[in-house]
């Protein structure tokens, strides 16, 4: 079994949840504390062994491409200040996370179409997908934990959890039945189901790993929900045919394209922060007080 090395990161979306923060900056590098959501992201990846990211852009692609680049000038700037030694060190190590490649959508036609652009760089390899706006914090990266599913049985993998019935309209569904522990046999699954629609309350949050021949998949299927092509349609055809596993994942995952999911990330993060965390949990007690 070849062995999981790539992954894609999509970053093209217009974010309309979160304007005006969005009109010409991506929501995937909103700022949680000090880092934006899509360092994150691929500090998952690393620590999930992945070697290439390829993200997918349409604005701020520059943006993106200098975060993750050396910045010489700065660089010089922190040298010469002994209190600013281990910032220089965080500088530099996010240019050496892993080897980023980018590549625009050129029309933002949803998420399976977003995924789709990533076919000449997949090479005929699994490789994994970490939705740009959704951020997982916990101690086992999510990614690692869909590659070991994907290791023990050879088929695309999907991260979930139970969502509320109310919150399962947003996102999709999935047929799912136990194989052992946390992780399922998923054969069959919906995006944004209507009430009645849906199998369980087990929906795809964020991470999932594919076999290449998702792009096949992908070319044949048509617009769905919201008129967008779905990568949950092509997820679809591939579960029905070969069957997925699903990972309840250990973890908690942030939506960074809604605003309540980028402040409960912010809040937690800061909590955790080492240098603010103290000072912030004496300021969020004495706030709540007068709530
Ligand atoms: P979303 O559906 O949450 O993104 O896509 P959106 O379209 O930006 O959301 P709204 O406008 O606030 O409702 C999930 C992930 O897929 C990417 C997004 O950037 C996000 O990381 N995406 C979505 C693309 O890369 N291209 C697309 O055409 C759509």
């Amino acid at each position: 079994m070849k062995k999981i090395r790539k992954a894609v990161i999509p970053a093209a979306g217009l974010g309309t949840r979160v304007l005006p923060a969005t009109k010409a900056m991506p929501k995937e590098m909103l700022p949680i504390v000090d880092k934006p959501a899509i360092q994150y992201i691929v500090e998952e990846a690393a620590a999930s062994g992945i070697e290439d990211i390829l993200i997918i852009t349409n604005r701020g692609k520059g943006l993106l491409e200098d975060h993750f680049d050396r910045a010489p000038e700065l660089e010089d700037r922190l040298m010469g200040s002994p209190e600013k030694e281990a910032m220089l060190e965080q500088v530099v190590a996010l240019s050496r996370l892993a080897n980023i490649y980018y590549v625009r959508q050129k029309e933002t036609k949803g998420l399976g179409h977003a995924v789709s652009c990533a076919r000449s760089f997949v090479q005929g390899e699994p490789f994994a997908v970490l939705y740009g706006d959704d951020v997982i914090f916990g101690k086992d990266p999510v990614c690692a934990q869909l590659i070991r599913a994907y290791e023990s049985y050879g088929v695309g993998v999907v991260g979930v959890k139970e969502v509320s019935p109310e919150a399962i309209r947003k996102y999709s569904s999935l047929k799912v039945e136990p194989l052992r522990d946390n992780l399922f046999r998923c054969t069959d699954m919906i995006e944004k189901p209507a009430p009645g629609q849906e199998f369980s309350l087990y929906s795809i949050l964020g991470r999932c790993v594919l076999p290449p021949e998702i792009f096949d998949i992908l070319d044949d299927t048509p617009p769905g929900a919201g008129g967008e092509i779905q990568l949950t349609d092509a997820m679809r055809t591939l579960a029905r045919r070969d069957g997925m596993t699903a990972v309840d994942f250990t973890g908690t995952r942030y939506d960074m394209g809604s605003k309540l999911g980028i402040m409960q990330a912010s809040v937690e993060a800061a909590l955790a922060h080492p240098e603010i965390g103290t000072d912030f949990r004496a300021y969020l007690k004495e706030l709540s007080k007068s709530l």
